[in-house]
């Protein structure tokens, strides 16, 4: 479907940002144990932390957490524990079996809905005041304030959906589907990529809220109904929505593997000892 501006809501124009964090993820590459968005670093759950990042942008109002089904109440009480700026308002939802459904959820509840995503389009849109939407994975907990801004700043002059991305340093190999093939084997390799045209996407996301409320419907009800997309950029690309990148930032990492932990926690220290100077 091609993009047709007049379809989609008027560009954002001063309002408010809301964050949507998925966090319903078990985590299961980190290995057993606490679901990750729960695990600690510096002895703070990596969840605090996400949250607190995106809570230091002054343009932030409402968050929405995407907790996973069984651990909202907890997820609540844990989240309470950790004071947040008078401007910030927050909530826990249930989230479903993939990150997709779990934002669609998330996107919901800004608005105080509980079901499937209610569609604020120009006619029918909340009257909460929020325009920009940002969806900022729970496993990204160091992102700095800056990127955070740059993102809604690209948002809010004008871009319909913009994502923090930086340069890939390893050269990339595309590999043929699994299906024909026994997984013991090596993998035959089928193409190269050039790698000056790669980039490594990271979180928060930022979306003009129409457009991204609109491709989480689409997502659901429309012809490409049950394809899922790996990040929000995806399924508003699909719709023909043009999405831009804006520079992102090293410490805004995925921690997804034990060795992520170790550089979280590096990262961390080295922070506090900054701001001990
Ligand atoms: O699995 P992946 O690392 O891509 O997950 C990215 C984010 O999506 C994580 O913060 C995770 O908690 C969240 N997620 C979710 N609901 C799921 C699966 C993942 O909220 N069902």
């Amino acid at each position: 479907m091609t993009h047709n501006p007049s379809a989609e809501a008027a560009r954002p124009g001063p309002g408010r940002t809301a964050v949507v964090i998925p966090a319903a993820g078990r985590g299961v590459r980190l290995g057993p144990g606490t679901p990750k968005a729960l695990r600690p670093l510096g002895g703070v759950p990596m969840l605090v932390h996400a949250v607190r990042a995106m809570a230091r942008s002054t343009d932030v109002g409402p968050i929405v957490v995407v907790a996973p089904a069984d651990d909202v109440p907890a997820v609540r009480s844990l989240l309470d524990g950790h004071p947040l700026p008078d401007r910030v308002t927050l909530r826990v939802v249930p989230g479903g079996d993939t990150r997709q459904e779990s934002v669609r959820l998330g996107l919901a509840a800004i608005a105080g809905g509980t079901g499937g995503v209610a569609g604020p389009h120009a006619s029918d849109a909340p009257d909460d005041g929020v325009d920009v939407v940002l969806v900022h994975d729970a496993a990204r907990p160091l992102v700095p304030v800056a990127t955070v801004d740059a993102v809604v700043a690209a948002v809010r002059a004008g871009a319909p959906a913009v994502v923090p991305a930086l340069p890939v340093t390893d050269t990339v190999k595309q590999v043929a589907p699994p299906a024909d093939r026994d997984p013991a084997d090596p993998e035959p390799v089928v193409a190269t990529p050039e790698r000056a045209s790669l980039r490594a996407v990271q979180t928060p996301q930022g979306f003009d809220r129409a457009v991204l409320v609109a491709a989480h419907e689409a997502a659901v009800t429309g012809a490409d109904a049950g394809d899922a997309a790996t990040d929000c950029a995806g399924l508003v690309e699909r719709r023909g929505v043009p999405v831009v990148l804006v520079r992102g930032h090293e410490e805004a990492f995925k921690v997804t593997r034990p060795l992520d932990l170790l550089l979280a926690e590096a990262v961390l220290a080295r922070r506090s000892v900054a701001d001990g100077w």
